[in-house]
This record gives C-alpha cells, structure tokens and sequence, in this order.
C-alpha cells in the first residue's frame, strides 16, 4: 500500500478521488448541507460539466475544512479575551461604590476628591494605554504634543475612550466619572511601547511589572472595608498598600491577614504571566488549583465581581483567619445574578489559548544557549522539575520549600503548603521585579548560582551563563 507517487501521479490520484466523491454526493444528493444542495439544484442537471466540477470541488471543500470544533473553539477564544480584557464581573459596586477609588481618579476639579490622577502621575505607577482604542485625531494630537498629559481630565477623556487597560470608568449622563471597576488586564496585559512608553498595542497575558497596584488601590478615598475585614486601622491599610512596590499584590492578605513575613518585608508576590499556561497542571506560585479555579477566586475574592466560589479548604481557620470567619469559601449568587460563572469557560479557553511569547532576535546567544539546554536537562538536573515543553512537571507540581531550598512563609499561606514548579516559557518579558514568587533573585544568573549551591551542581562560571543563555531563548 506504501507507493510512493510522483508529484502528477499523486495529483491526477487526489482528482480521481475528488471525481468518485462528487459522483458519491450527487447520488446521496446532500454533502454540503442542504441549502447549497436546493439552491444549485442537483449536479446531475447541470450542463457545462466545467461548472459542475467546480461546484462538486466546492462542497468537497466544505465536507472537508468545515470544521464545528475549531469554529466553536474560535468564538471561545473572541469571548474569553472579551472578558479578559473588558468584564468587571460587576466589580466597579466595591472600587467605585465602597472604596470610591473613581473620586481619587478624578479630583476635586472634575466632582470627585484630591488633586486627581493625571496621565503622566497614571503612566508612572504603570497603568498603560491602549492606542488601538485612541480616535485618530487624538493620536495625531498626541503625537504633535497637544495633549495636555498634566490634568487629570485628560486621564478622564481617556476612560470615556476605554484606552485604559484593566479599568473601566462609568459616566453619567452629565459626564462625570461615577464609578471604575478593573479587569483581569489590570494585572496579567501590558503593552507594546509602540506609541510610546506605556502607550501601545495591548500585550494579554503579560505580566504587568510597572504597575504599582498598592500605591494606587491606597489612593482610595474610604479603605474601611479592608480595614474591618484585617481589624486595623486605614492608616495601616495604607502602610501595607504602600510597601508592596510595582509589580506586586498580596492575593493572599485578605485571606489570612498575614502583611508582613516574619523578616519584615512586604508579604506581596510577584504579579505572574497568564500565558503559557496550557498543559500546566496547577497554577499561582504555591498552587492553589487549575486555572478555572483561580479565576474564580480571583475574581470572587479580589476583584470583588459578582459570582460564585466553594473552596473548603478556607474554612481552615489556622490557615486562613479571616477568609473562614467570613466564609470566602461559600459565596453564593443566584444564577441570575452570577456575573462570573458564565464567563468561565471561554475565559479558561482565552488563557490557555496565550502561547509564550518567542524572545526578540538577537536577545540571546544561540551558542551559549544550546550548550546551555543541553546542561539544563543534564547537568544541572534543572529538567527533572522542569519538564519541556511546559517546563513543569506533567502531573502535581508542587514541591516543599526545602526542595528548592527557601523559607516557607508564602507556601503555608496556600492550602498544600508547597512551591509550584514554575513554567519558564517567556522568563524575558518579567525580568522586571527578579525571580522566584518574592522576587528574591534579582537575576537569572542568581537563580542558577542558587541551584548550583545547594544542589551541588560544580556548574563552571561558562556553564551557569550558558544555563541563562538558554533560560533567555524559552
Ligand atoms: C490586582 C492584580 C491582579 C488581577 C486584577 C488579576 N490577577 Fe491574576 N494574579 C495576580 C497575582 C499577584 C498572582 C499570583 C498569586 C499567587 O501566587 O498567590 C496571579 C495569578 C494568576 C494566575 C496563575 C498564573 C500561573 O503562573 O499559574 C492566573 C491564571 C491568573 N492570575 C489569571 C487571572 C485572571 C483570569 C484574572 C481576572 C479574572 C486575574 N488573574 C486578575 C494578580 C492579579
Ligand atoms: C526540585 C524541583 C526544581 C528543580 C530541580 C529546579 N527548579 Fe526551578 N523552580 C522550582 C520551583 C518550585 C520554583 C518556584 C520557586 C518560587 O516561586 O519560590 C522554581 C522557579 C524557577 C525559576 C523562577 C521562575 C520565575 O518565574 O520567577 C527559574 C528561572 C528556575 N526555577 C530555573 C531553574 C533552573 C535553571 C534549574 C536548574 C539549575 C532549576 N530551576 C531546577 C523547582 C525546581
């Protein structure tokens, strides 16, 4: 059966195929659904014999590539990157409602409090803008330096546009900024720099390393809910806020209360990527549970939408204080009102659908980083945790603290008290912060000098840099 046909022979057979197919749909009279089949009329009555081959071409064409699996993954990927990018889940009642976030955004000179947040103060705590969303005339204005980026009525003009990205302002009738809500792509887009710095074609899934999350949610004007929920007072709440640096949050603070590690620094983690998650068995630094259920949660518990989440493991009361005092593991919305769920899915579908990004030309040595991949599944033993192509472990892919040799504080605030094997696909878009779930490496090369120390690798000063040579192309 295995003859190898030339080009010609294996085209003049692929058209005999076609032939006796055409001569099979004809009989049945229905390949290709049947309106095509009513609105052409049957093959069999058409009298140019160029024509109906054509037709018979078509409709094999469409019994062939139409394909309802791919086109209902498509509308997933259009929906889940709809709501990656746009869904406050219904958040804007706690930023906007209970914490007035949107007064601070606005200042006292357009209704709300304060001096404002104007576009240069708003780039400079690393919320980014997105150009696609700008009209024309506004990037041509801003190109030629018309726009004032000093008032904060310009960072309004902007919210109306939509063009800031993660944030969503509501406007009344009148025009005034009523109320903001945030999205997934506050934390996990960022964009291009095309424009100009912080300006740009948006980038989902990105870690964003600028964004100052802390200093901004301090701007709040009432931070009383967090206050109550921790039992401390504003000021503190601002503290806290406050030391957390750019590109960091503490997902887990409202959950234990725990601000600060025992060695005084701030307990926030590094913000990770969204992309490259597919194939990824759990997710978040400590591994909480699969990508649905971190949205889930996230968007329950941190973004404060409007949904649904179960998750017992928070009625552990040592562990997690203050989300079992408050049953954070049971938050209940009846369906109609459930403005999460639904929107699992496709948002599931969107995150594993982001790939890594491939690192830029010339960002790396070729040489250096072939030697390199082959120590890091030899040598230097890296592949034993971190199995290509996701570079984790197929299966639970947790390890304790001591395996990796670091302190275990942020382990014991997750239910299974363990690290996860990070996935290392596009390390060079977070270089920005350092490495590890604190940030504690400042550099790969201070990664791969921990490993080499405590696991007694006897890595040369070449062979480490060809471990980041490689490190840099994933
Ligand atoms: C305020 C910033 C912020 C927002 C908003 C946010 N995240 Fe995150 N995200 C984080 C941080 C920080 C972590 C790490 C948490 C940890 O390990 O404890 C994280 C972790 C994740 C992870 C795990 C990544 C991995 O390496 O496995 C995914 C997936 C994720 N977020 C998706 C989302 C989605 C989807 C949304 C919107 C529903 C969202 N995030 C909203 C900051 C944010
Ligand atoms: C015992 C399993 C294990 C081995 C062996 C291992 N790693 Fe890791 N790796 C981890 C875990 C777990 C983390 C997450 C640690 C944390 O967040 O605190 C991690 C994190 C990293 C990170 C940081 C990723 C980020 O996003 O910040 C890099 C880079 C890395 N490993 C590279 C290596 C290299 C290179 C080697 C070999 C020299 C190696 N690893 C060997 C388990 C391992």
């Amino acid at each position: 059966m295995n003859r190898v046909l030339s080009p010609r022979l294996r085209e003049r057979s692929l058209l005999g195929t076609i032939a006796g197919i055409g001569a099979f749909c004809a009989i049945v009279g229905a390949c290709s659904g049947e309106e095509t089949a009513s609105s052409e009329g049957p093959v069999t009555e058409s009298k140019d014999p160029a024509t109906e081959t054509a037709s018979e071409g078509l409709r094999l064409h469409d019994l062939r590539f139409h394909d309802p699996v791919k086109q209902a993954a498509a509308a997933m990927i259009d929906e889940g990157r709809q709501t990656f990018r746009f869904d406050t889940f219904g958040d804007e009642a706690f930023w906007g409602g209970m914490l007035k976030l949107h007064q601070a955004i606005a200042g006292a000179a357009n209704g709300g409090v304060g001096p404002g947040v104007d576009p240069t103060t708003a780039l400079s705590v690393g919320l980014k803008v997105d150009v696609a969303a700008l009209p024309f005339e506004l990037v041509r204005k801003l190109k030629r330096g018309e726009v004032d980026l000093t008032v904060p009525a310009t960072t309004l003009a902007l919210l109306k546009l939509n063009a800031v990205v993660g944030v969503t302002g509501f406007f009344g009738k009148s025009g005034k900024l009523e109320s903001m809500g945030i999205q997934c792509a506050l934390c996990h887009s960022t964009v291009d720099d095309s424009f100009a710095p912080g300006i740009g074609r948006r980038l989902d899934g990105w870690a964003n390393r600028d964004l100052n999350i802390g200093a901004i949610v301090a701007l709040a004007p009432d931070l009383s809910v967090f206050a109550n929920l921790l039992g401390v007072s504003q000021e503190t709440v601002r503290t806290v806020l406050n030391s957390w640096g750019p590109g960091k949050f503490d997902a887990e603070l409202s959950l234990d209360g725990k601000a600060f590690r025992p060695d005084g620094k701030p307990a926030a983690t590094l913000i990770p990527p969204a992309f490259g998650l597919a194939g990824v068995n759990l997710h978040t630094w400590t591994g909480w549970g699969g990508v649905s259920h971190w949205n889930a949660l996230v968007a329950n518990l941190e973004m404060h939408g409007k949904g649904t989440f179960f998750d017992p493991r928070l009625d552990d009361a040592d562990r997690f204080p203050i989300a079992a005092k408050n049953g954070f593991g049971h938050i209940m919305t009846p369906p109609g009102a459930d403005r999460i769920s639904p929107k699992l899915p496709a948002l599931h579908v969107y995150q594993l659908s982001l790939l890594a990004p491939k690192p830029p030309r010339g960002s790396f040595d070729r040489d250096a980083a072939k030697r390199g991949g082959e120590l890091f599944v030899g040598k230097a033993k890296c592949a034993s945790c971190h199995v290509p192509p996701t570079f984790t472990e197929p299966g639970w892919n947790l390890h304790t603290p001591a395996e990796v040799n670091v302190d275990d504080f942020q382990a014991q605030r997750s239910p299974d008290g363990r690290y996860r094997t990070s996935p290392l696909r596009g390390l060079w878009t977070h270089t920005k912060g350092g490495f590890y779930h604190d940030g504690r490496f400042a550099t790969l090369l201070d990664v791969v000098n921990h490993y080499n120390g405590f696991m007694q690798l006897a890595l040369s000063e070449d062979e480490k840099n060809d471990v980041v040579e490689y490190l840099k192309s994933l």
